[in-house]
């Protein structure tokens, strides 16, 4: 099915502390994933459900992001005359994926308020927010079918995932009823990274979501939460909380594979689930784990 694109906003302000030193002088979303920096998979992502406008939130280290989607003609020329048109591939199709856009966030004042620096540039438009922290396999199908399910029922949409309870503090946590779609829930009300004990359900907010331009001025009128941030979460909780600002909020709850870089450990595992897809390293990397598991 042919959609109207949509804009997307990537907030990438984070300063990226749980990686120190690789992210002292680089931004968190340009560690790589395999051999490609995490946002281009995202930008990828939001490609392929249709969305043609990225705008990057950055914060200090934009320069960084900023040329990995630029031109770089003298390597271009270098690999252009060693016939290497492989290579040449690789470095030209970050900049031919899409329009890209910086805005710079100033103060990292939370989530919700990288959205809101994002609002000049998306207007009165339903758009995409996708986080650099959460990948989601390309083989998976969730951010076109938020995107349908969002235009279908004139709703903000959400992703969610179900999630060990000992993780649940994590996350963004959704209560929530069915609806007559088996992926698709009603979002009765969130809850921004709870104790397991007060968690209203295991199903945790993955970073993915549809919204309604409706959103700006909430996230106007939101304070500081959970972690003295300004807090995309409870502008969301406040859209559930009451369906005259914008409509119901909805979540997709997604069964597919998601691979978590936002943490240090959770990225390894990452790159080692991805390398071993990859036709050119799994069939190597595959028995060589097997070998090291044995000594271990
Ligand atoms: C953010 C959101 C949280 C969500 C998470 C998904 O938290 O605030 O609700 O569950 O992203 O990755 P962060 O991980 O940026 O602290």
């Amino acid at each position: 099915m042919t959609r109207e694109p949509i804009k997307t906003v990537i907030p990438a302000a984070g300063l990226g502390t749980r990686f120190l030193p690789a992210t002292k002088a680089m931004p968190k979303e340009m560690l790589p994933v395999v051999d490609k920096p995490a946002i281009q998979y995202v930008v990828e992502e939001a490609v392929a459900a249709g969305s043609d406008d990225v705008l990057v939130v950055v914060g200090r280290n934009k320069n960084a992001l900023a040329n990995h989607f630029d031109r770089v003609t003298e390597l271009e020329h270098t690999l252009e005359r060693k016939g290497d048109a492989s290579k040449l591939e690789k470095v030209m199709a970050a900049s031919r994926l899409a329009d890209i856009h910086f805005v710079r966030q100033g103060d990292p004042l939370g989530l919700g308020h990288a959205v809101l620096r994002a609002r000049k540039h998306v207007g009165d438009e339903t758009f995409a927010v996708l986080l650099g922290d959460d990948l989601i396999d390309a083989r998976d199908v969730l951010l076109s079918r938020m995107i349908d399910v969002s235009r279908a029922e004139s709703a903000t949409v959400i992703a969610l995932m179900e999630v060990e309870p000992s993780q649940i503090h994590l996350y963004g946590c959704a209560a929530v009823e069915e609806t007559g779609e088996p992926d698709v829930v009603k979002v009765k009300y969130l809850v921004e990274k709870p104790a397991a004990s007060d968690a209203p359900s295991n199903l945790a907010v993955i970073g993915r979501y549809v919204l309604k331009p409706e959103i700006f001025d909430v996230l106007e009128e939101t304070g500081p939460g959970k972690g003295g941030e300004i807090q995309l979460t409870d502008a969301l909780e406040a859209l559930a909380a009451d369906e005259q600002i914008a409509g119901p909020v909805l979540g997709v709850v997604f069964r597919g594979r998601r691979y978590d870089t936002g943490d240090r450990l959770d990225y390894l595992k990452s790159n080692l689930l991805l390398a071993l897809d990859r036709d050119d390293l799994g069939a190597e990397l595959g028995p060589w784990l097997k070998e090291l598991a044995g000594q271990l």
